[in-house]
């Protein structure tokens, strides 16, 4: 959770205005990781100090604070060098008022300033220790422990650099973070390390780049050993020209930007040339210069940082023509599912090839179970694919909530494959879980739709999912993506089975039909609004359904819950009248998923005994299905496809009900309260 940006321009001329503009600019794009309060630090009018301004509430409220204060400062006046720290926050210790916003200060005289994602796990103790030294703390924030740490470093020795005082700190911390430093110490230099929360830099040069990546420095004598710096110090942009010459341009000048964010997001507008960092990197730029070194040599650990092009494009994270982010990723599923399967199915000779993968699939193949791990939506599109896996692979699938897995210690085992799903690749709970795998030895494949991500970096191999950059904060268009790419890997594990041909051949025409078929399902969106009108002002929903369709149920649940606030449940209809039929009555609103598949009689049984309790069920069903449909006033006509991809198309209305009753009951879609995009803590 949270946002990290911070923008250094090296003898790059910019007006105060332009950097707090592109300061707030860079936030605004990691809102969705959290909107409780959100902060700046810049240098002081007179450049001699750090100006600190924060605003408990969205980012907008510190861009109107900003400009209220727009005299004091000086925003007229142009700077060639500074650097600007920026955070947008998602509480984690002290309720979201101004003081426990970020930047947190060392001193009163703001001497050194940090922005933190994360949370420190043994700050109580660091806290106690500071303030035997005589340190007063302002906040009830662990972040504030290490703005005032760096500091007691900096009085205990004067002579260490930027980065040694941030190398010295993080030795003392426990838990996981990413971090960015400013001081005033040190104008015009930023220090940024991480350790289980992601960061990255942009960079961006006027003439191109005089190297393909940054070697990497290691302990605490990179300085001065002279093995460590044979390019030119090891810094960036420095480094002579490698490779094939005629490749690189050697830079004509000093002139440089860098971009630290949590995310590529709020980097595309300015740069396409990215660093990811690992844990334990501590990234300084100094003089212009950007170097990355290490606090210890983990065993495998490359002797560089490559410097990767985003394939992102600005227009993918802006709204477009759409009110909300959220409205806009359900309206692109009909292009999200085809980019999802694009190069990888061959629908003209029935072949699916997943490049991540394909290496590994022998080895899969042996496997004694496979495990499907994840949370939230991505714990859902597991149980929308179960039964698929289980047909195609016959092997024994195990479903897992990522934080139920880690708490019950479950056996793994090094013939297990376990699958790690992820729309953001950085949720902590499932990435403690791939961690906690790897090390028993286990097969790690990622299923994440962020590249450069850690559940990406730290798989064995896995699938990426290609949605594009999810920003409204319900997940959409990444649940059927990660759907179809489960219903893939199903596929490529049954290429070589004559018994599954046929039903192979049904499921790959079923994925060539889809994005028609959620064109479809798309043009009931007035209908589902006439629907939503009835239900926002009610106290719940029960959601049911079975088989193939019961993670829709979960899935629906979950998105009414998280947008509107409304109590709503997903229930199994076979377990109906082992309790939840109890709920049922003439007033409690209850939709019911029916389709014509193996599971359709049941079905049919639970509708009967909700509509014989005076139950009024809002039915999904399948198109000119009279018989169903004749037992309700109001229902959805979906299209028919293959029994095993249903779900991709019962879930879409589940999606645009969930989206018009958040509006209709004046909830903020893309951003639901108490909550955030990427779950980076525990
Ligand atoms: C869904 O709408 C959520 N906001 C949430 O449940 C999400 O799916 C979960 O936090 C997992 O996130 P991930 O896919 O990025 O790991």
């Amino acid at each position: 959770m949270c946002g990290i940006f911070a923008y250094l321009n090296y003898l790059t001329p910019k007006k105060r205005e332009e950097i707090l503009e592109l300061l707030v600019n860079g936030l605004k794009r990691l809102e969705y990781r959290g909107y409780d309060s959100a902060g700046v630090a810049v240098d002081s009018a007179e450049a001699k100090d750090i100006s600190i301004i924060k605003k408990s509430g969205k980012v907008a409220l510190l861009a109107e604070e900003i400009k209220n204060r727009s005299d004091e400062l000086n925003m007229g006046v142009t700077v060639d060098v500074h650097c600007g720290i920026a955070h947008t926050r998602w509480a984690t210790h002290g309720v979201p008022n101004e003081i426990n916003s970020h930047p947190q200060r060392s001193d009163l005289q703001n001497s050194f300033v940090v922005v933190h994602n994360g949370i420190i796990t043994n700050y109580k103790e660091v806290k106690v220790f500071l303030e035997k030294k005589g340190h007063h703390f302002e906040s009830d924030t662990d972040t504030e422990i290490i703005a005032k740490l760096i500091y007691h470093f900096h009085q205990q020795h004067p002579n260490f650099s930027f980065r040694e005082l941030v190398e010295h700190v993080v030795q003392q911390l426990e838990g996981a973070y990413a971090l960015c430093f400013k001081s005033k110490y040190f104008p015009g230099e930023c220090v940024a390390t991480r350790r289980g929360s992601p960061l990255l830099v942009g960079i961006k040069t006027r003439t191109r780049l005089a190297t393909d990546h940054v070697p990497i420095l290691y302990g605490k004598d990179a300085d001065s050993n002279p093995e460590h710096r044979p390019h030119g110090r090891g810094e960036f942009p420095t480094l002579p020209r490698t490779g094939s010459t005629s490749e690189f341009e050697p830079l004509e000048d000093k002139q440089v930007e860098y971009f630290f964010a949590s995310d590529a997001s709020a980097i595309i507008e300015h740069t396409n040339r990215v660093i990811y960092f690992e844990d334990d990197d501590v990234a300084a730029v100094k003089n212009g210069l950007l170097s990355i070194h290490r606090i210890r040599r983990a065993g495998d650990d490359p002797q560089k940082r490559e410097i990767t092009t985003l394939k992102m494009e600005l227009q993918q994270i802006m709204k477009g023509n759409y009110d909300f982010f959220m409205q806009k990723e359900i309206f692109e599923q009909p292009e999200s599912v085809i980019n999802t399967m694009r190069g990888r199915l061959n629908f003209e000779n029935g072949t699916v090839t997943l490049g991540g993968i394909k290496d590994y699939i022998p080895e899969i193949k042996r496997c004694r179970r496979l495990m499907l791990i994840g949370c939230g939506t991505s714990y859902h599109s597991a149980i929308a694919t179960r039964q698929l896996l289980e047909e195609l692979t016959e092997l024994p699938v195990m479903v897992e909530l990522a934080s139920d897995f880690l708490d019950r210690t479950t056996p793994v085992f090094r013939d297990d494959v376990c699958f790690f799903i992820s729309q953001s690749g950085e949720t902590a709970d499932t990435l403690m879980a791939l961690r906690y795998c790897k090390l028993r030895g286990a097969l790690i494949v990622g299923i994440t739709n962020t590249v450069g991500s850690s559940i990406c970096r730290e798989s064995h191999c896995g699938v990426h999912i290609n949605a594009g950059p999810e920003i409204g904060v319900a997940s959409t268009k990444a649940y059927t993506s990660q759907f179809i790419s489960l219903v893939m890997f199903a596929l490529v594990m049954s290429e070589d089975r004559l018994s599954l041909r046929q039903r192979r051949q049904e499921i790959i025409d079923g994925l060539k039909n889809l994005q028609n078929q959620i064109r479809d399902v798309l043009k009931l969106d007035n209908k589902v609004k006439s629907l939503a009108e009835d239900l926002y002002k009610k106290k719940s929903l029960l959601i049911m359904g079975r088989g193939y369709n019961f993670a829709t149920c979960l899935e629906g649940a979950l998105k009414v819950k998280e947008l509107t606030y409304m109590h709503s449940e997903g229930i199994m209809a076979g377990e109906l009248k082992h309790g939840p039929l109890a709920l049922v009555d003439e007033t409690m609103p209850v939709m019911m998923i029916i389709m014509r598949d193996p599971v359709y009689t049941k079905c049919m049984n639970a509708l009967q005994q909700v509509t014989a309790r005076e139950g009024k069920p809002i039915l999904i069903c399948e198109e000119n299905d009279k018989e169903t449909i004749s037992y309700s006033q109001k229902y959805l006509e979906i299209p028919r496809t293959v029994d095993c991809l249903q779900g991709i198309l019962t879930v879409i209305p589940m999606q645009l009900l969930s989206f018009h009753i958040a509006v209709l009951k004046g909830c903020n879609v893309d951003c639901p309260r108490n909550l955030a995009k990427s779950v980076t803590v525990e």
